[in-house]
């Protein structure tokens, strides 16, 4: 089978409630980014930063994925499909994708302000102050803040080389290192982007850009892709 692989954001879950950041004035949900998303933003109010995270958790767990997870969790059928996600949702999971990589991570894991190796799952929708680690510390949201490395890069950037088909869906392509994936992307693979509102990606060659709805845009598309496969 050929390897499709997805580069998702923000916007693929927009359809599902789950509101995109840069449409939103530059504010999550009535919060500065750097007080929610940030290592200083932790150290100056740990208890803001993880009632944030509930408050997202508590979101995520109520809504839905739509038609656009939905159709790359089809995809599975005819092709290889890796899923590169800078979502901290379970949405793609939740439709049934099984190859999903979390470059931000996720917000359904805790780990350890001592010792980042010790990643739990969390149950539920709440984290708190004084739910700690197995040596006593604090535990955190298992997210990837600004300022913090992305671990999972390499391995995203592995898959994208070898991609036979690649797809963006739902980014405005503005955060690195994950807006640079499409870089490591042979040039004469295809590639799709599709977006309500077109990001800029500079190397045109062997791509669409598709207008679009993650919905609509990924019905537009599919026979495509599997026309391709
Ligand atoms: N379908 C597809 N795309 C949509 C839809 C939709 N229904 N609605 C909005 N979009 C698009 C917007 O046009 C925009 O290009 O989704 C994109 C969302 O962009 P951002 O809000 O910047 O989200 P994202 O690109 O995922 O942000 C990257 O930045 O804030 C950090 O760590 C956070 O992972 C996040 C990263």
């Amino acid at each position: 089978m050929k390897k499709l692989v997805v580069l998702t954001g923000a916007g693929i879950s927009a359809e599902s409630g789950i509101p995109t950041f840069r449409d939103s004035g530059g504010l999550w949900e009535g919060f500065r980014v750097e007080d929610v998303a940030s290592p200083e933003g932790w150290q100056r109010n740990p208890a803001l930063v993880l009632d944030f995270y509930n408050q997202r958790r508590k979101k995520a767990l109520e809504v839905k994925p739509n038609r656009g997870h939905e159709i790359l969790a089809e995809l599975e059928r005819h092709f290889t499909v890796v899923v590169v996600t800078q979502n901290v949702d379970n949405l793609h999971e939740r439709a049934g994708s099984t190859h999903v990589i979390h470059l931000h991570g996720s917000l359904f894991e805790s780990r350890s302000t001592k010792d980042e190796r010790l990643v739990y799952p969390i149950e539920g929708w709440e984290l708190n102050p004084g739910d700690a680690c197995e040596q006593g510390s604090q535990l955190r949201p298992n997210i990837v803040w600004f300022g913090e490395q992305v671990p999972l890069m390499e391995v995203a950037a592995m898959h994208a080389q070898e991609a036979d088909l690649f797809l963006v869906v739902g980014t405005s392509l503005v955060v690195y290192p994950a807006a640079g994936l499409i870089n490591y992307v042979r040039y004469d693979t295809p590639k799709y982007v599709i977006d309500p509102n077109l990001p800029e990606v500079a190397n045109r060659k062997f791509l669409k850009m598709i207008e679009e709805k993650a919905s609509t845009g990924m019905e537009k598309i599919r026979q495509e892709l599997l026309d391709l496969q």
